[in-house]
């Protein structure tokens, strides 16, 4: 008998009809996220499950899914799987780097400048009919040019923004779990303590993955040891930053400005105080969201997914 494969959102159909040819599919066929107790029951008979970032993939689901073999995520982030609960059921994990690092390095950048320069207050004030003049004051922002660039995960992703950084000439400095010579060599990065990145940085962008470690790294002490003056851009997971100190520490003027691509919680209610703050720059979790990413992150997905269910090994496997 054939596999039977669980896709939990709608893909492109190229990619659904590669995920036919490897079993019977059943494909979740609405714009929101799975129903758990639909998932379970589709779940029981399962040998693949291809899944989305929001999707949690724990030990309890796993209890129901005595088949499954290969679970493949649409998403480089792997917080939403319990790693250790597949690999001890010895289920394959696999994800979607590398194909999503350059929009999301993108994003980042987006932010870092939509922030800095206040571009969605700009946007407000046009649209609300307050431009009926031109002021030398209106909207002053950060200078980008020049400023300090401050990198906290040098991954990938983390790497492809400093990189960007050298056509602003910015002086780059990173923490990270350990130095990333290359990166040092490419660019001029300079490997610093978080505490003194938060000192020296005029921008500080997140790209560390969440893990135990990583949740609320970003909190009332990080937000004290930053710059009056920093901008804090956050493209990896919302618990990595206490939301509720960011709140604090962008109404009372501890830090300048914020641009977040992900929060905690996400989706974030639309009367939260990080959606009204007009510091606080924030958009969807939409990172790696563009046509040729997305498709990319599909198709390697469903890669990852064909190979384990036939016995290979996955090309971009977690476990
Ligand atoms: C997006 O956030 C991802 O992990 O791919
Ligand atoms: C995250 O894991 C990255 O690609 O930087």
């Amino acid at each position: 008998m054939a596999d039977s494969i669980v896709v939990t959102r709608t893909v492109p159909a190229p990619v659904l009809d590669r995920l036919r040819s490897a079993g019977n599919l059943w494909v979740w066929p609405h714009d929101r996220d799975i129903d758990l107790d639909v998932l379970r029951r589709r779940l029981v008979d399962a040998a693949g499950l291809y899944c989305m970032l929001a999707d949690p993939v724990d030990a309890g689901l796993l209890d129901v899914a005595p088949k499954l073999r290969a679970v493949s995520t649409m998403a480089v982030g792997v917080d939403n799987i319990d790693l250790e609960a597949c690999r001890l059921r010895g289920i394959a994990v696999g994800h979607t780097p590398d194909v999503l690092t350059d929009s999301t390095a993108d994003m980042a950048w987006t932010l870092l400048m939509a922030s800095s320069r206040r571009l969605a207050e700009g946007v407000a004030y046009v649209r609300a009919g307050s431009w009926d003049r031109w002021d030398p004051g209106t909207l002053l922002g950060h200078d980008i040019t020049g400023s300090t660039l401050g990198v906290i995960g040098m991954g990938r992703i983390g790497q492809a923004v400093a990189r960007r950084a050298t056509g602003f000439d910015m002086p780059i400095i990173y923490a990270s779990r350990s130095p990333v010579q290359e990166i040092e060599d490419e660019v001029g990065a300079e490997y610093v303590g978080l505490v003194e990145l938060f000192a020296r940085s005029d921008h500080v962008v997140v790209c560390v993955p969440l893990t135990d470690e990583t949740e609320g790294l970003i909190g009332p002490e990080a937000l004290r040891l930053m710059k009056p003056t920093a901008n804090l851009v956050n493209v990896s997971r919302g618990p990595v930053v206490d939301s509720d100190a960011l709140v604090e520490a962008l109404s009372t003027g501890q830090i300048r400005c914020a641009g977040l691509d992900v929060t905690d919680p996400e989706p974030i209610p639309p009367d939260h105080p990080l959606v009204h703050l007009p510091n606080c720059t924030v958009v969807p979790h939409v990172g790696s969201a563009t046509e040729r990413t997305r498709l990319a992150m599909a198709d390697l997905a469903a890669d990852n997914l064909i190979a384990s269910l036939a016995g290979k090994p996955m090309p971009r496997p977690v476990v």
